[in-house]
């Protein structure tokens, strides 16, 4: 199985450019089947999630052009709608984001069958509030054989308050409402930057959205869509794992491609510790040159500070002065990297399931880990590069579900990373920097 080898140490120094938002992105790519005319949607992250949803698009009769690893035409012209749009394969039960396909068909079509995403790593990941939503729509859905199945004479427009912020639900349900016969209003709708993007994208389209980015989203249902050219925002999560590890390696990195203000929770926590932040009209500078600080952060639904950044801001606490406490308020069980990081040396300690006690040490050493997730697995990238000695991190398929070239990335900025998959190729790398200080 491919791993990631580190040789820890080195000061992350130089630029890197951010690509384009994968949890935009998943919204995007799924919406883009609403219309029959073609989609060209650039800036497109390279990741396994991306590709995985755009199989299973293909599997239902979309049709899907790759123009290069980050450009796609897609249109949902051929999609046979005679049949019952059933969306079910080895490859899609991987994914989350598959449920977006359901506010896309259901929009469309008025159908969708889609298998019921499981649980994942951080949490049980309940779909209720996306159902609540296309239920109020006027929406038949039911739960059988581990298969959501939506289906509608026609939607129409709804007052929907959802009970929970959720990211996933107000994208779902701004799509099936922005066919709609009438007015939806969403109320405690979830700000993040992704939802924003999709919203502008199903506007390009031909939609009627208004208050994307606030807590009530206004939608007009319209007839059907047209063509649209779209380019997607960079990744607002993918630019903060590139600022704390240069935060956490004691660098010098220049975060190109980014929305600085997608980034001002990330960017004062980072200030809060000691390291220096400087933004520009489109990028970021991160500099920390001695060891940073202690610090208390609880994760909120955007602006607040994301979940997402959680793990790696752990691990970079976890070599800070003094006692920090995170609190985890949006997902139960996203402190399962903290018993990879004891292998590293670290002092985290996880009370009552979302709050972690973590006590600051001098440094990590080198140690063999298993990714457990997305965000943890780079969040113990990050661990590894400013351990002494060498780190073998596992599982990384997880990390490649959500970050383009990411070893390819660090090394562009003195990383000492590799990806390797035998023990020959990991000792080659051990020989090769072994002299390297
Ligand atoms: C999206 O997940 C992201 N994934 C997650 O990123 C991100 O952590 C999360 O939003 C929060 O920002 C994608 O966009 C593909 P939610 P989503 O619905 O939409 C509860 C990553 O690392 N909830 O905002 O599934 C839920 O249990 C991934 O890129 C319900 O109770 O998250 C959670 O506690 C990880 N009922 C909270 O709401 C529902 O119907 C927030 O979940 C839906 C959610």
């Amino acid at each position: 199985m491919e791993q990631y080898i580190i040789k820890g140490g080195n000061p992350l120094v130089g630029e890197v450019v951010i690509g384009g938002a994968k949890n935009a992105a998943l919204g995007i790519l799924a919406a883009a089947i609403m219309t029959d005319g073609q989609c060209m949607i650039d800036n497109m992250p390279d990741v396994r999630d991306t590709n995985v949803l755009l199989q299973a698009m293909e599997s239902i009769g979309a049709t899907v052009i790759r123009k290069g690893p980050n450009e796609v035409t897609i249109s949902g012209k051929n999609i046979d709608s005679s049949g019952d749009l059933i969306v079910d394969n080895e490859y899609i039960r991987k994914i989350r984001a598959s449920y977006y396909l359901i506010g896309a068909l259901l929009g469309k079509y008025k159908k969708a069958q889609v298998v019921l995403p499981g649980g994942c790593e951080i949490g049980s990941r309940p779909i209720d509030q996306h159902i609540k939503g296309f239920r109020a729509l006027g929406a038949n859905v039911k739960i059988e054989h581990g298969m959501v199945i939506a289906e509608a004479e026609q939607l129409h427009g709804e007052h929907i308050y959802l009970d929970v912020v959720s990211v996933g639900a107000t994208i779902n349900i701004m799509m099936a409402a922005s066919l709609a016969v009438g007015n939806t209003i969403i109320e405690n709708a979830a700000k993040e930057p992704h939802i924003v993007d999709v919203a502008n994208f199903l506007n390009s389209m031909g939609a009627n959205i208004k208050g994307a980015g606030t807590d009530v989203i206004r939608i007009k249902g319209v007839e059907s869509f047209h063509n649209t050219e779209y380019s997607i925002i960079p990744d607002q999560i993918e630019a903060g794992t590139f600022m704390v590890a240069a935060a956490a390696t004691r660098g010098d990195v220049l975060i190109k491609n980014v929305i600085p203000k997608h980034l001002e929770a990330i960017s004062a926590k980072l200030t809060e510790i000691g390291a220096e932040v400087e933004e520009s009209d489109d990028a970021v500078r991160v500099v920390a040159t001695r060891r940073l600080k202690h610090t208390q952060i609880k994760t909120l639904p955007y602006p607040g500070f994301p979940t997402d950044m959680q793990p790696q801001m752990a691990v970079t606490l976890g070599l800070s002065k003094g006692t920090s406490i995170i609190t985890e308020s949006i997902f139960e069980n996203r402190f399962r990297y903290v018993e990879e990081m004891r292998g590293l040396g670290a002092s985290i300690k996880v009370m009552d399931g979302n709050t972690a006690i973590i006590s600051g040490v001098e440094k990590y050493t080198g140690a063999t880990v298993a990714a457990p997730d997305l965000r943890a697995g780079a969040a113990l990238v990050i661990a590894g590069l400013a351990a002494e000695g060498y780190t073998t991190v596992t599982q990384i398929g997880y990390i490649q579900r959500g970050y383009e070239r990411f070893d390819e990335k660090l090394r562009g900025l003195g990383g000492l990373i590799e990806k390797v998959d035998s023990e020959k190729e990991a000792n080659k790398f051990i020989f090769k920097t072994g002299t390297v200080s």
